[in-house]
Parts: structure tokens; sequence; C-alpha cells
């Protein structure tokens, strides 16, 4: 979300004659743009800080010209003005709800009576309305965020308190903006959000719609080729949406759904509201409906008061669910979370090795889940150039990067879908030969 959130900026800046530029030692405005989602992401971000300082002063120096420099994301939503305490060279401090006031808290930065602006208000009047921009360039493949923020209050996680209360983004609203991102070459869009599934409006015919409907509607759109969504929460999981992973051709065979632990009395405590019984089943359901689906999760290791049973118990759900691919992570505290002041949290050297066998038994799975797609073709988008000379990176609709080189050198082929033969396979992609056209 915070790529959405930073291309949004960029769309917002370009008619106030900014540019995006890769290179900071010169830049005018340097927007930090921060996540809060586990550990160290406040040290992170004044670490962050101090090596923009360098950088803004050595311009100081060099050219007289003054930097502004603004923190925007999560971090400066839970931070607000403390940041500027700490690293008085920051001008501007804004939250993910409210960066679409960015090019007005540019205007009011003023450089000599050091006015500094923070702006981490939850608007009424919801932030989608005042971005209409012109959509620039984006490449094959982008992000459309449709739902924001949470009502589940899982008790690790400070998203409810960083991004707010859960809030559908309008369908006309989503369509508009899908067929923008169309219209600058946009084939496959991710639809995005903290809470994806819960994503409900009033749909076209005025019944109330959910993201299954959603993405029929979208799939309408003739030169939209491949449709995502992520992330879910497994009790938003509804029959239509499953039903869709079957019958809409454009909704790519992937389906990343957090269980975070196989214990039910740690998700008890996750206040994840499902036990691992429920989520197994709909794991079950999404097969009955689309065999082939690629299934992704997240896992959190050592939640206060896991035991070693629990860390079997989730062992044993991994090994059930036979994961495509997967993220896991160490419990780490989040300021004003409840789980943060649990009292029983478990050691250190003890997450460090449930991680371990976690991830090697993620990791043992998503390369045998990679294996088995040798000798098949897949239908790939193919989204850059490679590092290699003559080679192209494309992602499959399991969402798998797939490395080839065509055999002519001349065309750009960024943005086509071709058929691949998968040759070869390991642990984070696969590679593949162009079957020819004839
Ligand atoms: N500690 C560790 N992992 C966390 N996540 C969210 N909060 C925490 C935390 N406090 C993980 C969850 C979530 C993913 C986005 O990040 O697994 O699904
Ligand atoms: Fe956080 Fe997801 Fe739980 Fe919401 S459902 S509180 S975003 S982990």
């Amino acid at each position: 979300m915070n790529f959405y959130d930073s291309d949004k900026m960029t769309d917002l800046l370009k008619p106030h004659g900014y540019q995006l530029d890769d290179n900071e030692d010169d830049a005018d405005l340097i927007v930090l743009n921060t996540c809060h989602i586990r550990e160290k992401a406040v040290e992170k971000t004044y670490s962050e800080l101090g090596r923009i300082r360098d950088k803004i002063n050595t311009r100081k120096a060099n050219t007289g010209k003054k930097s502004i420099v603004a923190v925007a994301g999560c971090v400066a939503q839970a931070q607000g003005k403390e940041i500027m305490k700490r690293s008085p060279w920051v001008d501007i401090v804004v939250g993910p709800q409210s960066y679409q006031n960015l090019p007005e808290l540019i205007a009011k930065v003023d450089p000599i009576n050091k006015n500094k602006n923070i702006s981490i208000d939850f608007p009424t009047i919801p932030k989608f309305d005042q971005l209409n921009a012109t959509i620039e360039e984006r490449g094959p493949s982008a992000f459309l965020t449709i739902q924001e923020g949470c009502d589940k209050f899982c008790t690790f996680c400070v998203v409810p308190y960083t991004r707010g209360a859960e809030y559908s983004r309008p369908l006309t609203s989503i369509i508009g903006e899908a067929k923008k991102l169309v219209d600058v070459g946009v084939k496959e869009i991710t639809l995005l959000g903290q809470n994806v599934n819960a994503w409900s409006s009033k749909g076209l015919d005025n019944e109330n719609w959910g993201l299954g409907k959603l993405i029929d509607e979208l799939a309408k759109i003739n030169e939209l080729k491949f449709i995502r969504y992520t992330t879910s929460h497994p009790l938003d999981m509804d029959i239509e949406l499953i039903k869709s992973h079957r019958d809409n051709k454009k909704l790519m065979p992937y389906l990343h759904l957090p269980v975070q632990s196989g214990a039910d009395n740690v998700l008890k405590m996750m206040n994840r509201k499902h036990t691992s019984k429920q989520y197994l089943k709909i794991i079950e359901k999404v097969r009955e409906y689309n065999p082939k689906i690629a299934i992704s999760g997240d896992f959190i290791v050592g939640f206060p008061g896991e035991t070693e049973k629990d860390h079997l118990s989730t062992l044993n759900l991994i090994k059930q669910v036979n994961y495509a691919q997967a993220y896991s992570f160490k419990y780490s505290k989040r300021p004003g979370t409840p789980g943060s002041v649990f009292l029983n949290h478990v050691n250190e050297d003890i997450k460090n090795s449930r991680l371990y066998e976690v991830q090697e038994l993620l990791r043992s799975q998503q390369l045998s889940f990679n294996k088995k797609t040798i000798n098949t073709t897949m239908k790939v988008l193919v989204l850059k150039k490679g590092k290699k000379k003559n080679q192209y990176i494309g992602r499959s609709p399991f969402n798998q990067s797939v490395y080839f080189s065509p055999y002519a050198n001349n065309e750009n082929l960024i943005g086509s879908f071709l058929d691949l033969n998968i040759t070869e396979a390991f642990q984070n992609s696969l590679k593949g030969n162009i079957i020819p056209n004839f």
C-alpha cells in the first residue's frame, strides 16, 4: 500500500512542478514514506532521517538551496510531533489519511521562519475523493487501493490505530481509477486493502456488492487482463469471491490468506476471531472451486504465551495447507496494541529457532510448488528487463517471477503477454522459454 501511496503522491505533485527523481542529492523535496507494521520502524525512520540531514546539509553548502523534507506514512501517523522534535530539519509530517494535503503543506513551508506542518488527522472527507490527479505512467502492473483501515483489532497489529477504521471506496471511484490505469497501459491490477475482502459498497444495481462482484465488474474492462487482490481476512472470504476464483478467468489463481498461527488458544489471544479448523475449511472450499490455486499466508511466531505445543500446531497447519508461498515473522511488540502489554513474552532465542523451523518448512513447500510447474505452459505478463543482457522478467498467474530470454533481441516485450514453457524452477523464481506463435 505504501507503493500505491507513493505513486499517488507523485501524481499529486506533478501539476505543482515536481517530478520523480531517483537521486536525493539535488532533490527540492524528499518524502520519506514509512511503514509501522513491525519492529524497528521508528528506529529505521530516525536513522534514515539522519542520512537525509547529511544530504540536505551538503546540498545547502554547495548550492545554497534548502530541500524540503516530509515524513509520510504510518510512522508519521504514530509519532506525530515527536519527529519534528527529534529531527528538526523535517518540515512536514503527514499521515496516510491526509497526504492529499501535501501540495498545500509544501506551499506553507517557510524556510526562513522554520514554519512546520503536521497533518495527521483522519479527515471526514475520504482522501480518495480529493485524489483526482491525472495518473502518470505506471508500467504494465499497478496497485489500486479499494479499501483501507481495519476494524478487526488483532491484538498484535498496529493497523487499526495508524490507518484507522475500515473504509470501502465507492464502486464508481474504483472503476474510474481502473479505467485511467488501463489508459496509461496497465494490463494487471492488484486491488489493495488491509482487509481487502471486507470491501463492500453499493453496486450498479443498488444492491450491496462484495469483492467478488467488484472483480467481475472490473473484468469487463477489455484491456485489463489480470486481476489480483491482497490482503484478505479468513472471515471475509465469502462464497461469491470463492466462486470468482472458478468463474472469472481474469482473476489470477493466487490467494494470500494470512492465518498467523495454527494453535487455537494463540488465535484466541490474537483476537483473530477464527479457529485453525475454520481456516482449513475455507482453504478446502477455495480449492474445491479452483484446485490449482496457489495459497499464500502470513505467520507470526513467538506471540506472547506461545508454547512448543502451539508452535507444533502451526507447523502442522502449514503441512496440511501446503503453501505455494508465505511470509513469516517473529512477533514484535507494537506500541499501543494489547499484545504489547501481555505478560508472557517469548524469549528471543526461542523465537529465532521457531522462525527458522517455520521458514524451512515454508521454503521446502515453495520449492516443490515451483518445481511442479516445470514442463508446463503459462501465460506470463512481461514486467521489466532482467539484470542480464537480453533477459526479461515477468509474473506468472501464480505470482512467481519468471526469467526468460527472447530469441530475437530487437523488440521491447515489456507489457506483453507471452506463453512460456517453464524449463527450470528455483526457490524464488522460474526460468522459461517463449513458445513461438506459428
Ligand atoms: N509482529 C510480527 N508480525 C506482525 N504482523 C503484523 N503485526 C505484527 C507484529 N506485531 C505481520 C502479520 C500480518 C503482516 C502484514 O505482518 O503476519 O499479516
Ligand atoms: Fe491487522 Fe489484518 Fe488483524 Fe486488521 S485483520 S488488525 S490489518 S492483522
